[in-house]
């Protein structure tokens, strides 16, 4: 290969920070990957807005068509959200033969199974790693780090808004509806932040992790799901006063095959690792039955941790071409789940 171009589609806070590390970090991907790699092509929704980062006016379209029919593109990077078109753009990519790396985790909660059957069989890959963790390598590492044991236990804060929020309540004393703003301003909600303060984001998350954990499939409605946007300053204060921090804390449990997922504000005791995250970090504890207890830990939302997830899998992509073993996605479940009543 000469050089490897790339169909990015979306340029907002991810996709800015996936074109910075691909220019900055050049080097180190022609290190791994023996080749030059570049933007080709760049789908936004208005051409004109100003961007923190500087790109040639010439690669940015309105017209997806541009990208998914250009055959000089090898992979298509999606960071744009949204589900219904975005997973039409994907599938159409992969029948095309184009490798897909997304971060987008509401369309991999609901569609997944079905994206990365269409990858296999039109022998692509699908990569996904941004969509849980931001920076955090936790799929990856639920994949192939612990793919020898039988895990019983996830769980962690998998959303970085919400213990932005709670961080900055809890220790400044600030209003839930500045901090939220404050949280939108820096890049890390969703473009629409209900799906963040109310649990949804961190459902379709825990889904994730549950399903490639677990090899089950487990679907959104599975999760058990409270937000935080009822949990008042005096809330916050009352637990801090008796020695707790409240947090959005996701679960996922497997018990002799019966599974049960949940996302809810907890008061956890204040020598507990995960009271101790703070801002719009993530920490997520992995319990294995060989293994015992595993922690990962890092930057679960904004521009370059998560850039860097997705370019990670841009990596792990184009070494797979090169070594012509594209389209080996892990597929069927294992297990058929048996979930346990939900209980709030
Ligand atoms: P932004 O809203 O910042 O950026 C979205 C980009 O996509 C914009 O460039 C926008 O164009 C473009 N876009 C959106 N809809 C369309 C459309 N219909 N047609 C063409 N272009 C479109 O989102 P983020 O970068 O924050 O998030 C992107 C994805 O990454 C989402 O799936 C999100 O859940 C996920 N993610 C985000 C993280 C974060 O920290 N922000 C972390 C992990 C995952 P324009 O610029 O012209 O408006
Ligand atoms: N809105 C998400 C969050 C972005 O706050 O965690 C990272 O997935």
């Amino acid at each position: 290969m000469d050089s490897i171009s790339i169909g990015l589609l979306g340029l907002g806070t991810v996709g800015s920070g996936v074109v910075k590390i691909i220019e900055n970090h050049q080097d180190t991907l022609i290190h791994q990957v023996g080749c030059p790699v570049k933007v080709k092509k760049i789908l936004v929704q208005n051409p004109s807005k100003s961007r923190d980062v500087g790109v040639d006016a010439a690669t940015l379209t309105i017209n997806p068509e541009e990208i998914l029919n250009d055959p000089t593109i090898d992979v298509i990077i999606e960071v744009m959200g949204g589900v219904e078109d975005t997973k039409a753009y994907l599938l159409e990519a992969l029948r095309k033969g184009k490798n897909v790396v997304t971060a987008n985790k509401d369309l991999m909660a609901l569609y997944g199974s079905e994206l990365l059957a269409a990858a296999s069989e039109n022998g692509c890959d699908l990569y996904y790693e941004a969509s849980v963790g931001g920076g955090i390598p936790i799929i990856r590492s639920l994949a192939d780090g612990l793919s020898s044991d039988k895990l019983t236990k996830i769980m962690g804060i998998v959303n970085g808004t919400t213990n932005f929020i709670l961080t900055k309540m809890s220790q400044e004393g600030s209003p839930y509806d500045q901090v939220l703003k404050e949280a939108q301003s820096l890049g890390f909600a969703e473009a629409d932040p209900t799906s963040d303060v109310e649990g949804l984001d961190a459902a379709r998350k825990m889904a994730i992790l549950a399903s490639l954990g677990f090899s089950m499939n487990i679907d959104l409605d599975d999760v058990l799901v409270k937000g935080i946007s009822s949990i008042t300053e005096e809330d916050i204060k009352y637990g801090k006063q008796l020695g707790y921090t409240m947090k959005l804390i996701g679960t996922a449990h497997r018990d002799n095959e019966k599974v049960e997922v949940s996302v809810q504000p907890t008061l956890l005791i204040d020598s507990h690792p995960l009271a101790s995250v703070q801002n719009e970090f993530n920490a997520v504890y992995v319990y294995g039955e060989a293994v015992g207890e595993t922690m990962f830990y890092g930057p679960g939302a904004g521009s370059l941790p998560t850039a860097t997830a997705v370019v990670s899998d841009l990596v792990c992509v184009l070494k797979n071409m090169r070594l012509g073993v594209s389209g080996r996605n892990l597929l069927t479940p294992q297990y058929t789940k048996q979930l346990k009543p939900k209980e709030s």
